[in-house]
Protein backbone atom coordinates (compact mmCIF):
# COMPACT_ATOMS: atom_id res chain seq x y z
CA UNK A 1 0.00 0.00 0.00
CA UNK A 2 1.06 3.47 -1.00
CA UNK A 3 1.55 5.99 1.55
CA UNK A 4 -1.10 8.01 -0.23
CA UNK A 5 -3.14 5.00 0.04
CA UNK A 6 -2.66 4.97 3.60
CA UNK A 7 -3.23 8.27 4.33
CA UNK A 8 -6.69 8.32 2.02
CA UNK A 9 -7.30 5.17 4.32
CA UNK A 10 -11.00 5.30 5.25
CA UNK A 11 -10.83 8.98 3.80
CA UNK A 12 -13.35 10.44 0.70
CA UNK A 13 -12.03 10.28 -2.45
CA UNK A 14 -11.21 13.35 -3.94
CA UNK A 15 -12.03 12.31 -7.42
CA UNK A 16 -13.79 9.56 -8.45
CA UNK A 17 -14.85 9.16 -12.37
CA UNK A 18 -17.24 6.99 -13.55
CA UNK A 19 -18.03 5.33 -16.44
CA UNK A 20 -16.46 8.59 -18.52
CA UNK A 21 -16.76 8.32 -22.33
CA UNK A 22 -15.69 10.70 -25.01
CA UNK A 23 -15.95 10.08 -29.01
CA UNK A 24 -15.02 12.34 -31.66
CA UNK A 25 -17.86 11.53 -34.17
CA UNK A 26 -17.35 7.52 -34.77
CA UNK A 27 -13.53 7.56 -32.76
CA UNK A 28 -14.36 6.57 -29.36
CA UNK A 29 -11.43 8.13 -26.97
CA UNK A 30 -12.38 7.33 -23.50
CA UNK A 31 -14.79 4.44 -23.40
CA UNK A 32 -16.15 3.86 -20.16
CA UNK A 33 -13.18 5.27 -17.65
CA UNK A 34 -13.43 4.55 -14.28
CA UNK A 35 -10.63 5.43 -11.40
CA UNK A 36 -10.30 7.15 -8.42
CA UNK A 37 -7.57 9.86 -6.42
CA UNK A 38 -7.28 9.92 -3.22
CA UNK A 39 -6.01 13.13 -1.31
CA UNK A 40 -2.14 13.33 -1.65
CA UNK A 41 -2.19 10.93 -4.40
CA UNK A 42 0.49 11.92 -7.37
CA UNK A 43 -1.18 10.22 -10.08
CA UNK A 44 1.40 9.90 -13.72
CA UNK A 45 -0.73 9.61 -16.60
CA UNK A 46 1.40 7.57 -19.37
CA UNK A 47 0.72 6.23 -22.99
CA UNK A 48 0.97 6.83 -26.78
CA UNK A 49 0.31 9.87 -28.85
CA UNK A 50 -3.04 10.45 -29.09
CA UNK A 51 -4.61 7.66 -26.75
CA UNK A 52 -6.65 9.97 -25.08
CA UNK A 53 -4.18 11.24 -22.16
CA UNK A 54 -5.07 15.25 -22.72
CA UNK A 55 -8.93 14.49 -23.77
CA UNK A 56 -9.26 12.56 -19.84
CA UNK A 57 -7.61 15.52 -17.65
CA UNK A 58 -8.94 18.05 -19.95
CA UNK A 59 -12.42 16.49 -19.19
CA UNK A 60 -11.77 16.82 -15.08
CA UNK A 61 -12.09 20.16 -15.14
CA UNK A 62 -14.47 20.45 -17.97
CA UNK A 63 -12.49 22.28 -20.36
CA UNK A 64 -13.79 19.21 -22.75
CA UNK A 65 -17.03 18.03 -22.00
CA UNK A 66 -17.61 13.91 -21.48
CA UNK A 67 -20.61 12.88 -23.06
CA UNK A 68 -21.59 10.53 -20.05
CA UNK A 69 -20.45 9.36 -17.00
CA UNK A 70 -19.70 11.13 -13.73
CA UNK A 71 -17.24 13.61 -12.21
CA UNK A 72 -17.67 13.55 -8.43
CA UNK A 73 -15.18 16.12 -6.74
CA UNK A 74 -16.02 15.52 -3.19
CA UNK A 75 -19.08 13.54 -3.66
CA UNK A 76 -20.55 16.08 -6.50
CA UNK A 77 -20.74 15.43 -10.26
CA UNK A 78 -19.20 18.37 -11.87
CA UNK A 79 -21.10 17.14 -15.08
CA UNK A 80 -24.53 18.27 -13.45
CA UNK A 81 -22.77 21.66 -11.67
CA UNK A 82 -24.76 24.87 -12.39
CA UNK A 83 -22.80 27.52 -14.09
CA UNK A 84 -22.68 29.30 -11.01
CA UNK A 85 -21.67 26.32 -8.99
CA UNK A 86 -19.02 25.22 -11.66
CA UNK A 87 -17.60 28.68 -11.48
CA UNK A 88 -17.05 28.13 -7.68
CA UNK A 89 -15.64 25.01 -7.73
CA UNK A 90 -13.83 24.47 -11.48
CA UNK A 91 -10.67 26.90 -9.79
CA UNK A 92 -10.18 24.43 -7.22
CA UNK A 93 -9.02 21.89 -9.70
CA UNK A 94 -5.61 23.87 -11.10
CA UNK A 95 -4.45 22.92 -14.38
CA UNK A 96 -1.25 23.50 -16.05
CA UNK A 97 -0.21 23.43 -20.26
CA UNK A 98 2.68 22.34 -22.04
CA UNK A 99 2.54 25.47 -23.39
CA UNK A 100 2.29 27.78 -20.34
CA UNK A 101 -1.02 29.74 -21.20
CA UNK A 102 0.27 32.65 -19.43
CA UNK A 103 -1.03 36.32 -19.93
CA UNK A 104 1.70 37.97 -22.43
CA UNK A 105 0.37 41.35 -22.08
CA UNK A 106 0.48 41.04 -18.25
CA UNK A 107 3.45 41.05 -15.36
CA UNK A 108 4.49 37.71 -13.91
CA UNK A 109 2.50 39.66 -10.95
CA UNK A 110 -0.14 40.66 -12.38
CA UNK A 111 -0.38 36.67 -13.49
CA UNK A 112 -0.49 35.26 -10.23
CA UNK A 113 -2.89 37.62 -8.64
CA UNK A 114 -5.51 38.06 -11.47
CA UNK A 115 -7.66 34.81 -10.65
CA UNK A 116 -7.24 35.17 -6.82
CA UNK A 117 -8.56 38.77 -7.23
CA UNK A 118 -11.29 38.10 -9.51
CA UNK A 119 -12.43 34.89 -8.41
CA UNK A 120 -10.77 34.30 -4.96
CA UNK A 121 -12.61 37.35 -3.45
CA UNK A 122 -9.31 38.83 -2.47
CA UNK A 123 -8.85 42.45 -2.78
CA UNK A 124 -5.69 43.19 -5.33
CA UNK A 125 -3.49 44.21 -2.53
CA UNK A 126 -4.57 41.24 -0.63
CA UNK A 127 -3.85 39.26 -4.57
CA UNK A 128 -0.65 40.70 -5.07
CA UNK A 129 0.69 39.55 -1.28
CA UNK A 130 -0.11 36.24 -2.13
CA UNK A 131 1.18 36.10 -5.24
CA UNK A 132 4.67 37.64 -4.21
CA UNK A 133 4.67 35.19 -1.06
CA UNK A 134 4.30 32.02 -3.75
CA UNK A 135 6.60 33.50 -6.48
CA UNK A 136 8.74 34.01 -3.39
CA UNK A 137 9.22 30.75 -2.60
CA UNK A 138 10.06 29.49 -5.59
CA UNK A 139 12.66 31.53 -6.65
CA UNK A 140 10.91 34.19 -9.09
CA UNK A 141 10.02 37.11 -6.80
CA UNK A 142 13.12 38.93 -8.81
CA UNK A 143 10.82 38.52 -12.24
CA UNK A 144 7.75 39.72 -10.22
CA UNK A 145 7.91 43.02 -12.57
CA UNK A 146 8.93 40.75 -15.89
CA UNK A 147 6.45 40.15 -18.45
CA UNK A 148 6.49 36.55 -19.92
CA UNK A 149 8.19 37.09 -23.20
CA UNK A 150 11.34 37.97 -21.46
CA UNK A 151 11.29 34.99 -18.68
CA UNK A 152 12.77 31.60 -20.34
CA UNK A 153 10.63 28.43 -21.07
CA UNK A 154 11.46 26.67 -17.63
CA UNK A 155 10.73 30.39 -15.70
CA UNK A 156 7.45 30.94 -17.58
CA UNK A 157 6.28 27.29 -16.55
CA UNK A 158 7.25 27.72 -13.15
CA UNK A 159 5.32 31.19 -13.02
CA UNK A 160 1.80 28.96 -14.86
CA UNK A 161 2.15 26.42 -11.73
CA UNK A 162 2.17 29.40 -8.93
CA UNK A 163 -0.68 30.57 -10.98
CA UNK A 164 -2.10 27.61 -10.55
CA UNK A 165 -1.34 27.75 -6.78
CA UNK A 166 -2.58 30.82 -5.75
CA UNK A 167 -6.13 29.67 -6.27
CA UNK A 168 -5.55 26.84 -3.51
CA UNK A 169 -6.19 24.38 -5.55
CA UNK A 170 -6.83 20.91 -3.92
CA UNK A 171 -5.39 18.91 -7.14
CA UNK A 172 -3.62 20.32 -9.88
CA UNK A 173 -3.53 18.43 -13.35
CA UNK A 174 -0.59 18.90 -15.79
CA UNK A 175 -0.83 18.26 -19.47
CA UNK A 176 2.67 17.45 -20.32
CA UNK A 177 4.29 20.34 -18.44
CA UNK A 178 8.09 20.03 -19.70
CA UNK A 179 7.07 19.24 -23.52
CA UNK A 180 7.94 22.32 -24.65
CA UNK A 181 11.22 22.82 -22.85
CA UNK A 182 14.69 22.73 -24.09
CA UNK A 183 16.21 19.80 -22.03
CA UNK A 184 17.98 22.23 -19.87
CA UNK A 185 14.90 23.54 -18.25
CA UNK A 186 12.72 20.29 -17.63
CA UNK A 187 14.62 19.88 -14.13
CA UNK A 188 14.17 23.14 -12.92
CA UNK A 189 10.24 22.43 -13.47
CA UNK A 190 10.43 18.78 -12.30
CA UNK A 191 11.86 19.69 -9.23
CA UNK A 192 9.13 22.36 -8.57
CA UNK A 193 6.82 19.84 -8.88
CA UNK A 194 8.68 17.21 -6.82
CA UNK A 195 8.31 19.87 -3.97
CA UNK A 196 4.71 20.17 -4.35
CA UNK A 197 4.26 16.24 -4.39
CA UNK A 198 6.48 15.59 -1.27
CA UNK A 199 4.25 18.60 -0.22
CA UNK A 200 1.15 16.40 0.09
CA UNK A 201 -0.68 18.38 -3.07
CA UNK A 202 -2.77 15.96 -4.95
CA UNK A 203 -1.60 15.82 -8.76
CA UNK A 204 -2.26 14.28 -12.07
CA UNK A 205 0.25 14.48 -14.58
CA UNK A 206 0.43 13.25 -18.02
CA UNK A 207 3.85 12.91 -18.80
CA UNK A 208 6.63 11.23 -21.04
CA UNK A 209 9.31 11.61 -18.33
CA UNK A 210 9.41 8.18 -17.19
CA UNK A 211 12.00 8.89 -14.49
CA UNK A 212 9.87 11.71 -12.59
CA UNK A 213 6.95 9.32 -12.76
CA UNK A 214 9.48 6.39 -11.10
CA UNK A 215 10.52 8.46 -8.70
CA UNK A 216 7.44 10.72 -7.88
CA UNK A 217 4.10 9.44 -8.71
CA UNK A 218 2.10 7.23 -6.09
CA UNK A 219 0.51 5.31 -8.60
CA UNK A 220 1.18 5.21 -12.64
CA UNK A 221 -1.78 4.89 -15.30
CA UNK A 222 -1.33 3.72 -18.72
CA UNK A 223 -3.83 4.84 -20.97
CA UNK A 224 -4.16 2.88 -24.64
CA UNK A 225 -7.74 2.04 -26.76
CA UNK A 226 -10.08 4.22 -24.74
CA UNK A 227 -9.23 3.25 -21.15
CA UNK A 228 -6.81 2.86 -18.18
CA UNK A 229 -5.10 -0.47 -18.89
CA UNK A 230 -3.01 -0.56 -15.88
CA UNK A 231 -3.10 1.75 -12.48
CA UNK A 232 -0.39 0.28 -10.22
CA UNK A 233 1.99 1.57 -7.92
CA UNK A 234 5.09 2.99 -10.08
CA UNK A 235 7.37 -0.12 -8.42
CA UNK A 236 5.08 -2.73 -10.02
CA UNK A 237 4.29 -0.53 -13.20
CA UNK A 238 7.90 -0.21 -14.06
CA UNK A 239 9.75 -2.85 -12.60
CA UNK A 240 7.12 -5.65 -13.49
CA UNK A 241 4.43 -4.32 -16.25
CA UNK A 242 1.55 -6.33 -15.90
CA UNK A 243 0.46 -6.01 -19.51
CA UNK A 244 2.19 -6.63 -22.76
CA UNK A 245 1.30 -2.89 -24.13
CA UNK A 246 3.36 -1.29 -21.49
CA UNK A 247 6.01 -3.66 -21.50
CA UNK A 248 6.64 -2.38 -25.34
CA UNK A 249 5.67 1.31 -24.66
CA UNK A 250 8.34 0.87 -21.94
CA UNK A 251 11.14 -0.71 -23.46
CA UNK A 252 10.82 1.74 -26.88
CA UNK A 253 11.00 4.34 -23.85
CA UNK A 254 14.10 2.67 -23.04
CA UNK A 255 12.84 1.99 -19.85
CA UNK A 256 13.08 -1.65 -19.81
CA UNK A 257 16.00 -3.51 -21.05
N1 LIG B 1 -11.31 18.44 -31.26
C1 LIG B 1 -11.08 17.23 -31.77
N2 LIG B 1 -11.76 16.76 -32.83
C2 LIG B 1 -11.54 15.54 -33.33
N3 LIG B 1 -10.65 14.67 -32.83
C3 LIG B 1 -9.93 15.08 -31.77
C4 LIG B 1 -10.11 16.37 -31.19
N4 LIG B 1 -9.25 16.48 -30.12
C5 LIG B 1 -8.58 15.31 -30.06
N5 LIG B 1 -9.00 14.48 -31.05
C6 LIG B 1 -8.51 13.10 -31.26
O1 LIG B 1 -8.71 12.41 -30.05
C7 LIG B 1 -7.63 11.53 -29.80
C8 LIG B 1 -7.08 11.77 -28.43
O2 LIG B 1 -6.48 13.06 -28.39
P1 LIG B 1 -5.68 13.55 -27.13
O3 LIG B 1 -5.20 14.91 -27.46
O4 LIG B 1 -6.52 13.40 -25.92
O5 LIG B 1 -4.48 12.51 -27.08
P2 LIG B 1 -3.15 12.53 -26.20
O6 LIG B 1 -3.02 11.19 -25.60
O7 LIG B 1 -3.17 13.70 -25.29
O8 LIG B 1 -2.02 12.71 -27.31
P3 LIG B 1 -0.58 13.42 -27.22
O9 LIG B 1 0.33 12.46 -26.48
O10 LIG B 1 -0.16 13.57 -28.63
O11 LIG B 1 -0.76 14.73 -26.50
C9 LIG B 1 -6.63 11.75 -30.93
O12 LIG B 1 -6.81 10.70 -31.86
C10 LIG B 1 -7.02 13.06 -31.52
O13 LIG B 1 -6.74 13.09 -32.90
MG1 LIG C 1 -1.98 15.38 -25.13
Amino acid sequence: MTSAEEQGKGAEPLLEVQDLCRRYGEHVILDHVSFRIMPGDVVAVIGPSGCGKSTLIRSLNLLERAESGRILFHGRDLLTLSSREAAATIPRIGMVFQQFNLFDNMTVLRNVALAPEISGGLTRSQAEEKAMMLLERVGLAGRAGAYPSHLSGGQKQRVAIVRSLAMDPEIILFDEPTSALDPEMVQEVLALMRDLAQGGLTMMVVTHEMRFARNVSTRAMFVCDGGIRVDEPPERFFEDPPDPRLREFLTTAGMRG
